[in-house]
């Protein structure tokens, strides 16, 4: 076998063959096939796809390329959530706790954000002291003690996708369907969960713009998590305009306290609650109350046992920026649209996010919003406030609010009738 073959079989439109794949992946991760020649290979499967049995055996390969962790001693069920990826998606801070508070183990491996979209890692790091690398035993213990633990993935778990992921992050291989479910479901099932509840963001600031191509890529993600034994279901959810009313670390961690709270707003509370009802059907416990969990404290209790397991002080104050800069409205009239992308490259380039994989980013950097899609506002009135500690990315943030679809605002006449204007 060599890789020129299997780069010229799927550059001609070919489907791989299984000992293709398996081969192709493993000598990746020995070396034998070199950057250059995977990013040929991404590129082709970028261009011309994969079958579903492709999409399986290459999920199978990048799983055996690492080990599996094993929770079955566990006295409690496990249940997770995956989320690909969004503006302000700050749900998986209240989720796990919340899910734990119930009844379930909740294991969950997280990311970091890259480019526009936030990582859970990075805003729970701006908790003074919290630590997202944990050995496996370490893992075992706060989810013994607390019912969740949210880390990194560690160096053994699922190596071929860490190499091929930073790969793909830097030669235009991202966005496709096979690669992308089979980097997902190859972490997802390695991490050993046993249920799995798939948020499938669609939307601009999703990485699936349209709800068919959405829709293609949950319904792959399901069908390889039950050919794995995983019981996977999936939700799709509008990533058009920012969830909440904060895109940035410890912004948002402030705004997931709000919730785990008992307030917050209303549509983080919503998406929190029905991923939570998802997470403890597919767990077995369909009678379980994440309302009822939310309401008396016992989540916002797991909350601060989940933290402190982790080296984090859940009373820290929250880091605040330095420097802040209020954008108001232009007009008078109804906010029909609030971009999520916009909000998210403006969020970035005030700090919260980062080019490339090793820069740092500001705890308290991010974008504040006064209004949603849907709400009445006025003109001069504060619709948004950018956070950050140097002052330079006002601008440049600035700039990636300023096109016509970043920020619309009907006449209040014209929007009459619209949905959500009311
Ligand atoms: N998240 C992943 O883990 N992999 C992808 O390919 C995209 C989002």
């Amino acid at each position: 076998m060599d890789a020129i073959s299997v780069i010229r079989a799927k550059r001609d439109g070919l489907a791989l063959t299984p000992e293709q794949i398996d081969w192709v992946i493993d000598a990746y991760v020995r070396g034998e096939v070199a950057d250059e020649q995977m990013s040929a290979l991404a590129m082709a499967i970028f261009l011309n796809g994969m079958d579903r049995a492709e999409i399986a055996r290459w999920t199978a390969a990048m799983i055996a390329s690492g080990e599996r962790m094993d929770f079955s001693k566990l006295p409690l069920p496990t249940t997770d959530k995956h989320s690909t990826g969004g503006v302000g998606d700050k749900i998986t801070l209240p989720l796990a706790p919340l899910v734990a508070a119930c009844g379930a183990a909740v294991p969950q491996l997280s990311g970091r954000g890259l480019g526009h979209s936030g990582g859970t890692l990075d805003k729970l790091e701006s908790i003074p002291g919290w630590r997202a690398s944990l050995s496996n035993d370490e893992m075992l213990d706060v989810l013994g003690s607390a019912g969740a633990v949210v880390c990194a993935a560690g160096e053994g778990l699922a190596p071929a996708d860490r190499k091929l992921y930073a790969l793909r992050d830097v030669t235009g291989t991202v966005e496709s369907i096979p690669l992308i479910a089979s980097s997902i479901m190859s972490k997802k099932i390695a991490e050993g969960t046993g249920a799995l509840v798939l948020d499938v963001k669609v939307g601009s600031g999703a990485f699936m713009k349209t709800f068919a191509d959405a829709r293609e890529l949950a319904e792959t993600m399901v069908g390889l998590g039950t050919d794995h034994g995983v019981r996977t279901v999936a939700l799709l959810t509008d990533m058009s305009t920012p969830l909440g009313l904060t895109a940035g670390n410890a912004l948002e961690v402030r705004e997931s306290v709000e919730v785990l709270a008992g307030g917050g707003p209303a549509d983080v509370v919503e998406l929190t609650l029905a991923l939570a009802r998802e997470m403890l059907d597919a767990a077995g416990l369909p009678d379980a109350d994440p309302a009822a969990a939310l309401a008396d404290g016992s989540a916002m209790d797991r909350w601060r046992r989940m933290i402190a397991a982790q080296g984090g002080d859940p009373d820290a104050p929250s880091p605040t920026a330095r420097e802040t800069h209020t954008v108001v409205a232009s007009r008078s009239g109804v906010l029909t649209g609030l971009d999520a992308y916009a909000v998210g490259v403006a969020a970035w380039r005030l700090g919260a996010g980062r080019a490339r994989k090793e820069d740092p980013v500001q705890a308290a950097a991010g974008v504040e919003l006064h209004a949603k899609p849907g709400d009445r506002v006025t003109a001069g009135a504060p619709l948004l406030t950018l956070h950050t500690d140097t002052p330079e990315r006002f601008e440049p943030a600035l700039a990636a609010l300023a096109g016509d679809e970043a920020i619309r605002i009907a006449p209040s006449d014209a929007a009459e009738g619209l949905p959500g204007s009311g």
